[in-house]
């Protein structure tokens, strides 16, 4: 069984014309139903991935800079507003699971550090190695790895994990995720750019660049048909993006 079933959000009234509120993917926007245990969230810069994703995290009891229920390390300049206007319907409520960001994946770590200062066993999730001293990349699969496993129902939030993964290791994310998605109560909320990240079987998507949000497929999506678009031709693409340039 998977965690959560629905997200609902009802905007105040009169709709504020101020951020979040005014974001065109929330315009009408009233529930997102979770059918498979992995969700894509896309959309370009700006859409509101992030800030739709961030107060799910807070609605759902995580730490608003990412980590998990029991992460307690000083929040900088976090808005969640949103989360006012949010509910979420669980099929049952979890308390284990993860809020990953790769843009304060930094303090996380070094939060991690911290703790390890204390008691050596802080470490022991990411294979006694400090995250400081893998690679951005490897810090990143250690964590997905060894911290983040499939054994309890657990609610798994990522933004943008591809930031710091090579092709090789989104794909080694992919199975990882395949594992979580088989234990039938690990349930995954992604926002994403990634092309090979998306094309995870049977995978809800999710794009904001529509008003409001709505559900796309695969081979519809933004990121895979510009990437192919772009792998098929590059010099058709690079003569149209250059063309005025050179003009
Ligand atoms: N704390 C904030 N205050 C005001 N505007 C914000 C804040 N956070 C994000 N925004 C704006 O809201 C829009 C959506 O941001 P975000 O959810 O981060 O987009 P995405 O993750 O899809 O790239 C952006 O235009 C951004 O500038
Ligand atoms: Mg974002």
């Amino acid at each position: 069984m998977l965690p959560l079933r629905e997200l609902t959000y009802q905007a105040p009234e009169p709709a504020p014309a101020t951020y979040p509120h005014h974001l065109p993917a929330l315009s009408g926007f009233q529930h997102l139903p979770f059918t498979q245990p992995v969700t894509f969230f896309i959309g370009d810069n700006g859409s509101g991935k992030s800030t739709l994703l961030e107060s799910l995290a807070v609605k759902a009891g995580f730490h608003a800079q990412g980590g998990s229920h029991h992460a307690n390390y000083p929040v900088a300049n976090t808005d969640t507003h949103l989360a006012d206007a949010l509910r979420l319907i669980w099929n049952r409520k979890v308390s284990n699971g993860f809020f990953f960001r790769a843009e304060s994946f930094f303090a996380y770590a070094s939060y991690v550090d911290e703790l390890a200062q204390d008691s050596a066993k802080a470490l022991q999730p990411f294979g006694g190695v400090s995250l400081h001293h893998r690679s951005h990349g490897e810090s990143f699969l250690a964590l997905f790895q060894n911290r983040l496993d499939a054994d309890r129902p657990a609610l798994y939030l990522f933004d943008e994990p591809e930031a710091a993964l090579s092709i090789t290791g989104q794909l080694a994310l992919l199975r990882i995720m395949h594992r979580w998605a088989k234990s039938g109560h690990v349930q995954v909320i992604v926002a994403t750019h990634s092309p090979i990240l998306l094309a995870f079987p049977k995978a809800a998507i999710w794009t904001f660049d529509t008003t409001p949000l709505s559900p796309t497929t695969y081979r519809e999506s933004a990121p895979y048909q510009v990437t192919r678009a772009f792998l098929e031709d590059p010099e058709r693409i690079f003569h149209e993006l250059f063309s005025e340039d050179d003009e």
